[in-house]
């Protein structure tokens, strides 16, 4: 086992994005909607699905091929590969095992995170612990979602909302802080205010079974996380022994450009602060959201290596999980 080391940190990322552009028009017909009333309500101005030749996998495989490539880190130098996602549709083995395979690496422990939105936030804090307590040295992190396949075209209150793709970020260990501690937690009283539409037992029942598609009580899930999630905001910053004036950038999970103002506003983020909006070209990826997110902004020149991150996520569970880093 690799020795107990102080700190971990963010080495390298990687990302992948749905190759189709679909605008809002093409969208709305469906449910009786408009380009007007989604951007309003949403901040979504197009969403990007998988395009030809494109899967969950592929979309896993080379994001975390960049993650390697960016941290110059070998594949076989990984100790463990996490994996947050909520749209794999193999119940077992875990993606991340093939994944591991696919990568090359050399007999890694593998496993999935059932965090939906949360997941990759979740698989950062263990990737952490694991790093710290010397169970791993090198630890690939992946959010991936295809979620184009669970959506319905016909659902009005999420078949807007969301699109595929995948992030990876290689963590490992670090002399100086690189990752802060996690905040972490659920609320399982609202446990179904998102959920799979149908138990795959009755689809398999069903004498005409479709794919079961991702439902959300958008209301409820919108009050909770604009309001109980600035409070989660604030703790991580507390934990970190930090104030937002130390931040340059917030990164939150892209659900909803609302949801991110308010949060935004409640924790009283100074104009210095860089905020994340990819959700307005890309959608809302769940596990892969904050990984892509931090992508758009590397490509966008508004975030530079060293820069110091709020990140916090939350979704179905209802779960959350929020830290402070170094972007890579
Ligand atoms: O990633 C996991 C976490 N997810 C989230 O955090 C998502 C949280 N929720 C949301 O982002 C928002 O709730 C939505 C964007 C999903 C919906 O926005 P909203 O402001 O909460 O809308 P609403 O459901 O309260 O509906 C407001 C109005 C209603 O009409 P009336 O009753 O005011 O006349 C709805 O019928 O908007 C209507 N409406 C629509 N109109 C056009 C609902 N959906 C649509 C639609 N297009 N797609």
């Amino acid at each position: 086992m690799p020795a107990t080391v102080p700190h971990a940190a963010l080495l390298g990322l990687g990302v992948d994005r749905g190759k189709r552009v679909v605008p809002n028009s093409e969208v709305i017909e469906a449910i009786d909607s408009s380009d007007e009333w989604i951007q309003q309500r949403s901040g979504i101005k197009e969403r990007r699905w998988v395009g030809p030749g494109q899967t969950l996998e592929t979309m896993a495989l080379a994001a975390s091929q960049r993650a390697l490539e960016s941290a110059d880190i070998a594949a076989q130098q990984l100790d463990a590969v996490l994996v947050a996602t909520c749209t794999h549709t193999m119940q077992t083995p875990a993606l991340a095992a093939k994944l591991a395979h696919q990568l090359g690496t050399e007999g890694p422990v593998a496993f999935d995170i059932s965090a939906a939105c949360a997941g990759f936030s979740h698989a950062l804090g263990l990737a952490t612990d694991m790093i710290r307590g010397g169970t791993a040295r090198h630890v690939l992190v992946v959010g991936a979602e295809l979620l184009s396949a669970m959506t319905s075209r016909t659902d009005r209150g999420t078949a807007f909302i969301f699109g595929d793709g995948a992030g990876a970020v290689v963590v490992g260990p670090s002399e100086v802080p690189g990752i802060g501690p996690v905040v972490w937690g659920s609320d399982g009283e609202q446990y179904d205010a998102i959920r799979q539409s149908t138990d795959w037992r009755d689809v398999l029942a069903s004498e005409s079974p479709v794919m079961p598609y991702i439902q959300m009580d958008g209301s409820t899930v919108f009050r909770w996380a604009s309001f109980e999630m600035a409070k989660v905001a604030q703790q991580t910053l507390d934990r970190s022994g930090l104030t937002v004036d130390d931040l340059d950038l917030f990164i939150p999970h892209q659900a909803n450009m609302r949801i991110i103002d308010a949060m935004a506003r409640a924790i009283k983020l100074p104009d210095h602060v860089r905020i994340a909006r990819d959700i307005a070209e890309q959608g809302n990826t769940s596990a892969a959201s904050v990984p892509l997110a931090l992508a758009r902004m590397y490509e966008e020149g508004t975030a530079r290596s060293g820069d110091l991150a709020l990140m916090i996520a939350f979704g179905a569970g209802l779960s959350y999980a929020a830290q402070v880093v170094r972007v890579p």
